[in-house]
Parts: C-alpha cells; sequence; structure tokens
C-alpha cells in the first residue's frame, strides 16, 4: 500500500515573512486534523529555514525546488543538495518543467542532480511531463519514458525517489489531465520504471499528478490506482484550497 503524497509547490511566490505566515497555517491544521497522506510545502530558498522552524512539529516535509549537482564551489547563484539537507529539507524537486523550459535543464543534468541530492540523503521528487505539441503529435509515451530512463540513469535505489508526472500544458492552465489521461501516463512511467528497477520497486514508487490541481478534482484524480498523490501549484497558496487537496487524497 502506497501511502499518498500531497506536496504545494509555491515556485517564485511569497517573501520570508509570508511564507512564515502560509506554513504556520498549514501546519495547524495538517498537525492537528488527522491527515493520512504526507504532506510537504516547498518554499523559495531563503524562506526554507524559517518554514522549516514552524512546520518541524506538524510532520510537514520541508521541500526544496531546485538544486545543484555539485557540492560547493564556483556556481554563482546556485545552491547544493548538501546545504539544503543541512537547511532541514527533506525532499527536493528536481526537473520541474519550467526549469526545463526556462533554464535549459535537460534530463542529463535531471540525472546528475537525483544522483547528487539522493546521496546526500535528501529524497527527490523528480518530475516528468509533455507538451502541448507533443501530445498532440502522439509522442507523450516516447517523451516520458525518455525522460524517466534518462533521469534515472545509475540510479540503483529508488526508495527515497517520487516520480511528478506533471504534463506541461496542464500546469498553471486550468486545464486538467483527464483522470484516464493521468492514469495512462502513471500506468506507463510504473511500468517504465519495473523494467529498469523491477517489479518490486516500481511497485512502491509513488507517482503524483500535478497540472492545476484543485479541490473540485483532486478526489477524482487520486482515486486512479497508479496516482499517489499530487503536486499542486497555485491552489497551494491558499490554506483552504490546499487542504481541501491534503485531505481528498486522505
Ligand atoms: P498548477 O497547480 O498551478 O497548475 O502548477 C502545477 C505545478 O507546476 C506544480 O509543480
Amino acid at each position: 500500500m502506497r501511502r499518498k503524497i500531497v506536496v504545494g509547490n509555491w515556485k517564485m511566490n511569497n517573501t520570508i515573512a509570508e511564507s512564515v505566515e502560509l506554513a504556520t497555517a498549514i501546519a495547524e491544521k495538517v498537525g492537528n486534523d488527522g491527515v493520512t497522506c504526507e504532506v510537504g510545502i516547498a518554499p523559495t530558498f531563503p524562506a526554507l529555514h524559517e518554514v522549516g522552524k514552524v512546520i518541524e512539529w506538524s510532520g510537514i516535509a520541508l521541500t526544496a525546488q531546485n538544486c545543484h549537482y555539485e557540492n560547493d564551489g564556483a556556481f554563482t547563484g546556485e545552491v547544493s543538495a548538501r546545504m539544503l539537507a543541512a537547511a532541514g529539507c527533506r525532499y527536493v524537486i528536481l526537473g520541474h518543467s519550467e526549469r526545463r523550459q526556462y533554464f535549459g535543464e535537460t534530463s542529463r543534468i535531471v540525472n546528475l542532480k537525483v544522483r547528487k541530492a539522493l546521496a546526500e540523503g535528501l529524497k527527490v521528487i523528480m518530475c516528468v511531463g509533455e507538451t502541448l505539441e507533443q501530445r498532440e503529435n502522439g509522442v507523450t509515451e516516447a517523451v516520458i519514458t525518455e525522460q524517466v530512463k534518462e533521469g534515472l540513469a545509475e540510479v540503483s535505489d529508488i526508495t527515497n525517489l517520487v516520480i511528478a508526472y506533471e504534463p506541461v500544458w496542464a500546469i498553471g492552465t486550468g486545464k486538467t489531465a483527464t483522470s484516464e489521461q493521468a492514469q495512462e501516463v502513471h500506468a506507463s512511467i510504473r511500468a517504465t520504471v519495473a523494467g529498469i528497477c523491477g517489479e518490486q520497486a516500481a511497485s512502491h514508487l509513488r507517482i503524483q499528478y500535478g497540472g492545476s490541481v484543485k479541490a473540485s478534482n483532486a478526489q477524482e484524480i487520486f482515486s486512479m490506482p497508479d496516482i499517489d498523490g499530487g503536486l499542486i501549484g497555485g491552489a497551494s497558496l491558499k490554506v483552504e484550497d490546499f487542504m481541501a487537496i491534503v485531505n481528498a487524497a486522505g
């Protein structure tokens, strides 16, 4: 039985003070409301440490949105996995489509980051997803399979890995994949991972869906057999919306 996981990806939103306020409100609900799924929140780098302090008691997983693949050195503007672990992070999101689209991250770079983050003791949420053009050209499965295979190259232990399927055309657009569309891709991801890491490991792997998840569609999406929770953007910035999604996951 896979425990569902719902993570709020705050993207480039909120100052430290705003982040602490939002995190405090979410922690109060998650910590007191008998939530059974795993919950994470991913504020910006400057807010991580302060947010970590106010959520610690609640069991919410402090999550970062990115990291570099080296431990330290002359990489201006970057933050390493080692630093994130020391700052109290449990998870790091890697290979988000916004990083791939706007910052030139290839699956090869994502793979270097995944390996480093796992080696530093972080859990990884590795994102994959096709563009609208790719979906319309019928290459969704091929694109996702390639992203999964390249992203997991030389990764032998996936105990600390979560994969997030986020169709690029569904992110921030209000368009959600239907639960059947999402289930089809999730099943294909699990089959790909089974081919790499074996059936047993793949059956334990949690695969989140992301892309315009909201209170009104979360329950249906999370009810699909291979969908193990969500990676939530816009709706994670409001306590009530985020909690409705968390509660839909159990
Ligand atoms: P939205 O929920 O805003 O579509 O964003 C999804 C996402 O990118 C989460 O990582």
